[in-house]
């Protein structure tokens, strides 16, 4: 019988992450928004990071917000390029940093000052819109050390 007992816990084990019947689908959140105070009257960068807990992969298409155009850049050989329809890995993070990939305002209708909070939409392939409130801080602020 020791078999047989080997075996059912290993089919146990491997219910565990469908346990609410949705693990196939891709899961988006976002965390760690922000934009440095932009030294720009008409463009500024935007960091935040995308956790996908689902187990199917998204794409953010595009990017939308109320104070002016947006679009993802990609940082290759420390030049930036737009970048179209970025893959959020199943069970992966697409991320946005200082030196990295950020998300670019242009055409800015008004300049965000520190304090103030500036609301972006984004639109994924499988998880449709997430809305995230992207606080503006000083432009020197660095995530890591909160400052
Ligand atoms: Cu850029």
């Amino acid at each position: 019988m020791a078999p047989v007992a080997v075996l059912t816990g290993a089919l146990v084990l491997a219910g565990c992450g469908s346990e609410d019947g949705k693990d196939s689908a891709a899961e988006v959140s976002v965390s760690g928004a922000y934009m440095p105070q932009p030294v720009s009257e008409s463009m500024a960068a935007g960091y935040l990071t995308v956790t996908n807990k689902g187990g199917a992969k998204d794409e953010l298409t595009s990017v939308t917000s109320d104070v002016g155009d947006v679009t993802a850049h990609e940082t290759v050989d420390s030049s930036m390029q737009e970048a179209k329809d970025l893959p959020v890995p199943a069970h992966g993070q697409l991320v946005f940093k200082s030196g990295g990939n950020h998300l670019m305002f242009e055409k800015l209708k008004r300049k965000p000052m520190q304090g103030e909070t500036v609301t972006v939409k984004l639109h994924f392939t499988e998880s449709g819109t997430v809305t995230v409130k992207m606080p503006v801080k000083s432009a020197t602020y660095n995530p890591k050390t909160g400052h």
